[in-house]
């Protein structure tokens, strides 16, 4: 049983550390917080006149939940990709389909994930049942993007209302991907730890000099949600800003140069002028993590300025000191650490949603 950190911050503990260490809650996060959780599909212009079906693998190394996307006239359907004779993965590739087609033994799917026919079961009794359709999964979309969830255990909408009210100004339906800001880093260390460090601005005059350089650090904000956090940046006089409309709630204050939306688990939204970089953190072992980076541009001319202006070095710093944090976490000697209430309400709130996702199921 995970205690939940007191809800007081000026009392709480953090989070007992057997979490980060014990493979048993590894296992217990994946099926009990991840299963439930949204996760970051595709653009949906992916999906297109040349190609209405597209495979992809939920976090990969810890879900493996093999899914098949199909563009069909009532919106985007999502099933599981995993034929239901002998687990063969039905499609491979993306593109243009009329049905689908086990590469196995040949049983057929529509592209709802529909069992048609199958060869060499005409002597089969009490066939076809039920389940030899694919799985259905649950899907939603915003801004443009489609998200997926095994289980739908978090609202979507509660979810992403945060993001969807507070950037509501932004031209989302402007956003162009940019292949060289596709990449992933991997990091010798839980992927809680990156979350916890993410969720913190508190470090950044002592980690991120250059970033430091940027914004207004004693401004920094934190903002909590049901199943979310957002971090304002401010912008030091001169550098990079948002060009806010009145009916912003920041419109009229300091100028902002990043807003940093986290959505639990693990999706984390950074919003700079010049578009969005989206990072999925992907468990892989209990000390071994994946970050996905997809970077979306809507104002080029703006790429490689203000707080948004060099991504991976930020990402270097972080990642150093995370793993350092990784092995000081092993030593019998670290117990478990405090909060500062006013430094760390993000890192806080995670920890008590962990705790509580891990104890209410
Ligand atoms: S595994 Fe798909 S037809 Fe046999
Ligand atoms: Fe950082």
């Amino acid at each position: 049983m995970m205690k939940q950190p007191h809800k007081n911050i000026r009392k709480a503990d953090t989070l007992n550390k057997d979490f980060y260490l014990n493979p048993k809650y590894f296992l217990q996060t994946r099926d009990n917080i991840f299963r439930k959780a949204w996760h970051w599909g595709i653009w949906d212009s992916e999906l297109n006149a040349e190609r209405n079906v597209m495979p992809m693998i939920l976090l990969e190394d810890y879900l493996d939940t093999a899914v098949v996307l199909s563009r069909q006239a009532s919106g985007v359907k999502v099933f599981s990709n995993v034929c239901t004779h002998r687990a063969a993965l039905v499609c491979s590739k993306p593109g243009q389909y009329r049905q689908l087609v086990c590469p196995y033994h040949g049983r057929q799917f529509d592209l709802n994930g529909q069992f048609l026919k199958m060869p060499g079961f005409s002597e089969a009794l009490n066939f076809p049942r039920d389940c030899e359709n694919l799985a259905p999964l649950k899907s939603d979309f915003w801004g443009g993007f489609h998200f997926i969830s095994e289980q739908a255990g978090i609202p979507f909408e509660e979810w992403i209302e945060p993001v969807r009210s507070r950037m509501k100004f932004f031209p989302m339906q402007d956003l162009i991907p940019e292949p060289s800001m596709f990449k992933h880093y991997t990091i010798k260390a839980h992927w809680a730890l990156y979350c916890d460090n993410y969720l913190e601005g508190f470090h950044i005059p002592f980690v991120h000099p250059a970033l430091n350089s940027t914004i207004a650090y004693s401004l920094y904000r934190d903002e909590l949600f049901p199943f979310g956090t957002l971090q304002t940046g401010f912008a030091k006089p001169g550098e990079l800003a948002f060009d806010l409309p009145p009916d912003s709630p920041d419109s009229g204050g300091p100028p902002v140069a990043a807003y940093y939306f986290w959505l639990f688990p693990n999706l984390m939204l950074n919003f700079y002028p010049w578009g969005l970089s989206v990072n999925i953190v992907c468990p892989v072992k209990p000390d071994l993590t994946r970050v996905e980076y997809r970077g979306y541009v809507c104002r080029p001319d703006l790429l490689h300025k203000g707080a948004g202006g060099d991504l991976n070095q930020v990402e270097m710093e972080d990642e150093a000191v995370v793993e350092s944090v990784q092995k000081g976490i092993k030593s019998a000697l670290y117990p478990g650490g405090r909060f500062s209430p006013e430094k760390e309400p993000g890192v806080h709130h995670f920890h008590r949603l962990l705790a509580n996702f891990l104890q209410n199921t």
